[in-house]
This record gives structure tokens, C-alpha cells and sequence, in this order.
């Protein structure tokens, strides 16, 4: 596998690949890798992707209040699982590479940045694209990879690439979750052990949910909130929000459809966890 450090080494390697007739297929993570991103990983093996995977904690996407500086790193552990999964190229960059001290452009895809996990988190989404938008830029990839586990983001970056006519394809992937249901993130690892049951009660309503749609036929979201919240409120967890949305415009339904998804976010003791089930 190799590592590039610099956007000149990045470019002159997909110059490489591309002239070999290569499709370049991007993962774009913020490192602490786990079967989450491993699966974004396969996916793009899978379609015969030179595949990338750019590792970058990015400042701009963090609030002030945020775990930027505490937020899990483990480079030589990430690099050990980017072999196994077979990665052509890792891209980890500096701040200093990917952001000159007079840097101010962002990508504001407004409207649905700030609906949901926007009014938690103010100027997030703002700080999501800028950086996803540059490193489609520097990598220019012809497809890049996507966990549905962040909904959001998934749904702002396709409205982001449909704008600015990034010529690339967006590929959303199924979320990944451990034995015990909750979904892979990173920010997994701040739970203890207690708290990670009682994060537990978030993928054991959706996944309710879930069953009381595709089994029982019932798509009122009225319902469908109401037995969730039932669920959530077992646990000693803050809930929030839990909201039925259309999955391009995530403006609220009342009822489950295609297209439609049901978002939530929990905190539970200092973690904030997001999660979700929807219908494509
Ligand atoms: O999902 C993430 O890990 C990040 O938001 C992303 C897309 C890598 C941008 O920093």
C-alpha cells in the first residue's frame, strides 16, 4: 500500500492509476477505522476501484464545544487494517497541507444543514463539505464511498455534488453494526461498558421500527414515533430527536414510504450517538 503525505504525491499517483485505465475510488474517513469503514473499503474493491482512502481529522467540522482535540487517532493501527483490506493508496495529510493559514472558502449547502443533526451541531455540515469538497478536487475520484449510518451527511454531499457539478458518482453503503446492534462509529469507544447498554435502546427501537413497517404494514409515522419513544424512554438516555424525513429533501412525512428514513440522535451520558433506518 502506499502513503501519501502531500496532495502533489496524491495527484501525481491517481495520475498514475487513471493512465492505467484505473477507476479511482475514494473513502474518505477521519481514521480510528473500524468494520464501518472497512466495508466502504470492500465496496469500492468490490466495483474494481484503485481504491484511496484519505485519514483526516478535520478541525473546520468540529464546534468549539467538540471532541476535535480528544477525538480517537490511531495512525499505525489504521495503516495495519488499510493492508488487510487491501487499500491501494492512503491519503493522510496534514492541517497544514490541506488547510494554508489564509484559507476561507466553505460549502454551505444550506437548508438541509441546518435541519437535524444542524441544530446540535451549528456549522458541522459547513465544515463537511469544504473538506470533502477538496479532497474531490485533489483526488478527483470517479466514485466515492458513503455510510448510510450518516444519513445526513450522505444526503448533503449528494445535494453538494448535484450543485457543483462534481463529475463523480456518490455510493451509499449499508450501515455496519456490532453484535450488540449499535451502529460502527469511531466515537464508539468513549462508552463504558454501561453506557454502551443503554446506547443499545437506540438501534433496539429503530430496528422495532423497522419490523413494524416491513412486517406489520404499518407506516404511520405518528405510530411509529410514538412506540419508538416508548422504546428510547427505558433507558436513562437524552433523546435528541427522532424524526421521519424524505430522504432528499429531509422535510419531515407522515408516512413511510420510499425515499423516506427515520433519523435519531441520542446522547447518553456525554456521547452524543446518531443512528437510523430508511428505505431507499
Ligand atoms: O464521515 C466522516 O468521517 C467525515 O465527516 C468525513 C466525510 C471523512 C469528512 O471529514
Amino acid at each position: 500500500m502506499l502513503i501519501a503525505e502531500k496532495k502533489l504525491e496524491i495527484k501525481e499517483i491517481v495520475k498514475n492509476a487513471r493512465s492505467e485505465g484505473r477507476t479511482i475510488g475514494l473513502v474518505p474517513t477521519m481514521g480510528y477505522l473500524h468494520k464501518g469503514h472497512v466495508s466502504l473499503i470492500n465496496r469500492a474493491k468490490m466495483d474494481g476501484c484503485f481504491t484511496v482512502v484519505s485519514i483526516f481529522v478535520n478541525p473546520l467540522q468540529f464546534g468549539p464545544t467538540e471532541d476535535f482535540e480528544k477525538y480517537p487517532r490511531d495512525i499505525e493501527r489504521d495503516i495495519e487494517i488499510l493492508k488487510q483490506a487491501d487499500t491501494d493508496v492512503a491519503f493522510i495529510p496534514s492541517i497544514s497541507e490541506m488547510y494554508h493559514n489564509t484559507h476561507l472558502t466553505q460549502v454551505d449547502v444550506s437548508i438541509l444543514s441546518e435541519k437535524l443533526e444542524g441544530v446540535f451541531r451549528p456549522g458541522h455540515f459547513k465544515g463537511v463539505c469544504t473538506v470533502v469538497a477538496k479532497l474531490f478536487n485533489i483526488i478527483r475520484p470517479d466514485r466515492a464511498y458513503f455510510g448510510w449510518k450518516d444519513a445526513q451527511q450522505l444526503i448533503i454531499i449528494r445535494k453538494m455534488v448535484a450543485d457543483l457539478d462534481f463529475n463523480l458518482e456518490i455510493v451509499p453503503v449499508p450501515t455496519v453494526r456490532e453484535d450488540d446492534g449499535l451502529a460502527a462509529s469511531s466515537r464508539n469507544v468513549y462508552l463504558s461498558d454501561q453506557d454502551r447498554k443503554k446506547a443499545c435502546v437506540l438501534s433496539k427501537a429503530l430496528h422495532k421500527i423497522r419490523k413494524m413497517v416491513e412486517l406489520y404494514k404499518i407506516t404511520d409515522v405518528r405510530i411509529l414515533l410514538e412506540e419508538s419513544k416508548k422504546i428510547i424512554e427505558t433507558e436513562n438516555v437524552e433523546l435528541q430527536y427522532i424524526e421521519a424525513v424524505d430522504l432528499e429533501t429531509l422535510k419531515p412525512v407522515t408516512s413511510i414510504k420510499k425515499n423516506t428514513g427515520i433519523l435519531a440522535a441520542i446522547k447518553v451520558g456525554n456521547v452524543r450517538l446518531i443512528d437510523n433506518v430508511i428505505w431507499e
